[in-house]
């Protein structure tokens, strides 16, 4: 989406619904996504935070308001918010195992191709391609099937494919679920390099990632938004303590 340069960027939704055969799973979310800051969701399972990201790229139905610039992102089918720049990652990777890191790449900036198919190297690969190789460092990587990265790597090529899609809104559905602190802490890096000039919206339980990374943190529960603010803000807030059942909000996040 081309808006003006001075102007950043954003998603926002008002009283979003998804309604599951009368079961509300998101229930009236406002909420707004601004581009330059890593904005976290986080809520207990079952809040509704892959709800609210399927409703937004047009996997499930949602009623209410949610717009990025002048996309009106529930009348959009997903094909077309992919266009429109808004990308996510799911739950569980999506990486073809058999292919190439390159290939992975390639196959995913497909969307793109025709305006983008003669401004290859001489070794045949496309500028964006090894630009997002670079930018997610795995340009040393790039020929081995992605099925024997390491599964922080894998992740990292699941941002790569959204990179080479041109997605500026990403939705992270946790991405760092499973990796080493140290990946963890190269992936916080990379998603600090991006933000800048993207929106990125991170879903995570791991609260010494949120602490170490989040901007603002959104707490959803029980299909709504609970609170909204900084790191310290979410933690002292009585309220976010007593939906994770009187446990510690860091174990209850950990889990
Ligand atoms: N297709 C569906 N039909 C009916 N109910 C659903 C459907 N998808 C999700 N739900 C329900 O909606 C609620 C929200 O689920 P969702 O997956 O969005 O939670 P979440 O916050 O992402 O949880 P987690 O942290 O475990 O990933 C849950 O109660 C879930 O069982
Ligand atoms: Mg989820």
């Amino acid at each position: 989406m081309s808006m003006n340069d001075d102007e950043l960027d954003y998603l926002e939704t008002r009283g979003l619904t998804v309604d599951f055969d009368g079961f509300k799973a998101i229930n009236g979310v406002d909420v707004t996504f601004l581009q330059g800051r890593l904005h976290f969701l986080i809520g207990p399972n079952g809040a509704g935070k892959t709800t609210l990201v399927d409703a937004l790229t047009g996997l499930v139905k949602g009623t209410g308001y949610a717009a990025y610039g002048n996309y009106d992102l529930l009348s959009m089918k997903s094909h077309q918010i992919v266009r429109a720049g808004v990308g996510r990652t799911f739950q569980t990777a999506t990486v073809f195992e058999e292919l190439t890191v390159v290939q992975n790449l390639d196959i995913a900036g497909g969307i793109h191709r025709k305006s983008r198919q003669m401004l290859r190297t001489r070794r045949g690969i496309p500028t964006y391609v090894e630009e997002a190789l670079e930018t997610i460092g795995l340009t040393r990587h790039k020929d081995r099937p992605a099925g024997i990265l390491a599964h922080g790597q894998k992740q990292w090529l699941e941002i790569g494919m959204l990179l080479v899609q041109d997605a500026k809104v990403m939705f992270l559905d946790e991405t760092v679920a499973g990796m080493s602190a140290e990946e963890r802490d190269e992936t916080g890096e990379l998603l600090k390099r991006l933000a800048p000039s993207r929106t990125i919206v991170v879903i995570e339980h791991d609260m010494e990632f949120v602490r170490n990374f989040a901007d603002i943190v959104t707490v959803m529960h029980a299909g709504k938004v609970l609170t909204e603010g900084s790191v310290a803000e979410i933690q002292a807030n009585p309220q976010v303590q007593e939906v994770y059942l009187g446990r510690s909000v860091e174990g209850a996040l950990n889990d």
